[in-house]
């Protein structure tokens, strides 16, 4: 039974989680500035917007205002009288209306106001954060649990739009409120409003000191709410090795500590939350009372009168409202701008640095072989090179690629490859076999430099591949990944993904290629089946065929195959080879694979070990080296 304590003390747990943290941002004025720099595509909206602001809370306060003269003029005179005119009165309260529903008004335009700039801000920075993520380095997404990518994406963007649509509308409410009743009460009665001051001092204080301790229960609350979604998470994500080892009864206990956890936090948080506050709205009463006692007073010894005073204690309702609200609007806001800082921090990861000045065009080569770049579709490409002198030179691609010397790791302190060196001439065969871990997978990730190697080169028909473009570099290469992914989206357009503008009979051919055509054909909708997440429809071995598909349909001049044939059965193996010989034919291809009768007919097999080629030949000289091939070979070893 695993300890609940090291969910919470997980990074990864926390970080996964969906819930709201309450942090304080690192440079408040920085990101608040980033983020205006956002909102200047709706100048003229703003504008409208703080027009409609000032209007709405000036409204109100005004419409209040004319409560003394109703009650002064209209409604103390008539009291006793047997017919009383009640024409005056009734358009005061028409006065009193047209002012709440100019306020009324002018709110409906600021909220519709708002709807679009926040939506339309929320858009842009959406757009921008997953632009960016599309060119950045591998390393990125590998460093870090895709739940906390995710969760900038929903979390960090939510609070932002909480705090555009609504925390900062409303602080600049309440301070135009504050600011405007503060005057209307002080016209009204300076000596009634010394009585509001102290009240609002002493009901400050209490907050600070309550809301002083309660923050810690709120931050407990967060804690706890990540550290259930996060275990919510990993266990959805590991549903089926919970039911392969029966682990259910276990993972439902944890589950109930960890969410009785949660009720604790929730429960003190709440205390203050949803008692503490209403309670404090009550107790203001108190001063309404005591507002309403020294205002008879001093009517009754002739300093103020009765409208004043009716006037004066609606104001000092609007007057400690936002004053309250301001200090939850403040934390509303420094969440929303801790979230914005991961969303800038996100925006300011450096990209994929891409160094690479020569490109892969279409080539028409002459018999004399004089290259010329074409729009055509001729199956021939060629290298456009860049010469000092802004000429280009072509050089045909042949599909050459050497190591020299390459050392490489992912971590400095792990080296994971140690000066490998070996060559693959155009269309030849290389295979690279080795015990789990030997890194096998890794060599192909220098090639299409998913990492760049930190010594030694890689070049690639004489060429450096750091001086080529990687998008072209990667369109010259076909690759069938270790695990394979699929779109949502048809068969075809799962293979089609390999290269757009391939035709149905492309696709088709491909299918037939990589011997994916038959179990296609007996899908429900043929190649129109559509695949759910990650092909969960498909077995492991159809899911591989279709990514065998995907890259015969790109036709690339360089094949690399990582594990591709390993969960397909040996007779389905033994078709899909024979189709790959004639996709192999002409291209350089190599070939990663556990399966030693996959590799047998290549040109050249490397076997790795702890990043070290320790033996490499021909599937006969190997043999007869009676060396660790010999080993695997003969199954005097074991694959681990
Ligand atoms: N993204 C990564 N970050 C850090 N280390 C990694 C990463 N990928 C692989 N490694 C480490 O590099 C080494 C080689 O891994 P590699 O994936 O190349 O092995 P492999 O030979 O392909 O193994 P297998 O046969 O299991 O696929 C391993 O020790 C692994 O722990
Ligand atoms: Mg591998």
């Amino acid at each position: 039974m695993a300890d609940k304590q090291k969910y919470k003390q997980s990074e990864g747990a926390g970080n996964r989680g969906r819930g709201r943290r309450i942090e304080k941002p690192q440079n408040a004025g920085k990101t608040l500035l980033r983020i205006l720099s956002y909102l200047k595509h709706y100048k003229a909206r703003l504008i409208i917007a703080a027009v409609c602001m000032v209007v709405t809370a000036l409204a109100t306060v005004g419409g209040t205002y004319f409560l003394k003269p109703a009650l002064n003029d209209y409604i103390v005179p008539l009291i006793g009288q047997q017919n009383p005119d009640l024409s005056g009165f009734i358009r005061m309260l028409c006065i009193m209306a047209a002012f709440y529903l100019t306020g009324a008004a002018a709110n409906f335009i600021l909220q519709r106001m708002m709807i679009t700039i926040t939506n339309g801000t929320l858009r842009r920075i959406r757009i921008e954060m997953f632009t960016h993520m599309q060119d950045m380095p591998l390393r990125y997404f590998d460093s870090r649990t895709h739940g906390s990518i995710m969760s900038t994406y929903t979390n960090d963007t939510d609070t932002l739009r909480e705090m555009i649509a609504q925390s900062v509308p409303q602080m600049i409410n309440s301070v135009i409120t504050v600011v405007s009743v503060f005057v209307m009460m002080l016209v009204l009665s300076w000596q009634m409003t010394i009585i509001v001051i102290l009240w609002i001092v002493v009901m400050f204080l209490l907050l600070r000191l309550i809301t002083g301790n309660s923050a810690k229960f709120f931050i407990r609350q967060q804690k706890e709410l990540s550290v259930t979604n996060g275990y919510v998470e990993e266990m959805i994500e590991g549903a089926k090795v919970i039911k392969v080892f029966n682990h259910e009864p276990a993972v439902k206990k944890e589950f109930n500590e960890l969410s009785g956890d949660l009720f604790h936090a929730a429960s003190s948080a709440n205390t203050f939350a949803n008692i503490l506050f209403p309670i404090m709205g009550n107790i203001s009463y108190i001063v309404y009372a005591i507002l309403a006692v020294v205002g008879a007073v001093l009517a009754i010894h002739g300093i103020t009168d009765i409208g004043t005073i009716g006037a004066f204690l609606q104001y000092s309702r609007n007057f400690s409202q936002p004053i309250t609200q301001m200090s939850q609007q403040v934390n509303s806001v420094m969440t929303a701008l801790a979230g914005a800082e991961r969303i800038f921090r996100l925006l300011d990861e450096p990209k994929e640095v891409d160094e690479g000045k020569v490109t892969l065009v279409r080539a028409n080569i002459s018999p004399d072989g004089t290259i010329m770049e074409t729009p055509e579709r001729t199956g021939r490409w060629a290298w456009k090179i860049p010469e000092t002198d802004g000429s280009f030179r072509y050089e045909e691609l042949r599909g050459d690629v050497r190591f020299k010397d390459v050392t490489f790791a992912y971590d400095p302190e792990k080296t994971v490859l140690h000066d490998i060196s070996l060559y693959a001439k155009p269309g030849q065969k290389i295979a690279f076999v080795g015990s789990t871990g030997a890194g096998k997978t890794t060599i192909t990730n220098l090639i299409n430099r998913f990492y760049d190697v930190q010594e030694g080169e890689i070049t690639y028909d004489g060429l450096n591949v750091k001086d080529i473009k990687k998008d072209d570099l990667r369109r010259s290469l076909g690759m069938v990944l270790q695990d394979t992914h699929l779109f949502t989206g048809t068969v075809e357009e799962n293979i089609r993904y390999g290269r757009l503008d391939a035709t149905h009979e492309d696709v088709v051919h491909a299918a037939k290629l990589a011997n994916a055509d038959f179990f296609i054909r007996h899908l429900p909708q043929g190649y129109g089946t559509v695949l759910t997440a990650d092909g969960a429809n498909l077995s492991q071995g159809q899911r591989q065929l279709l990514a065998i598909a995907r890259a015969a349909v790109a036709d690339p001049p360089v094949l690399i195959l990582d594990e591709a044939t390993s969960s397909i059965d040996t007779r389905t193996e033994a078709l899909i080879e024979k189709g790959m010989d004639s996709l192999m034919q002409g291209r350089t291809v190599f070939v990663i694979a556990h399966r030693l009768s996959t590799v047998r007919n290549s040109n050249a097999i490397m076997v790795l070990e702890k990043g070290n080629i320790i033996e490499r030949g021909d599937h006969n000289s190997l043999l007869e080296q009676k060396g660790r091939y010999y080993q695997l070979y003969t199954g005097m070893f074991e694959l681990s």
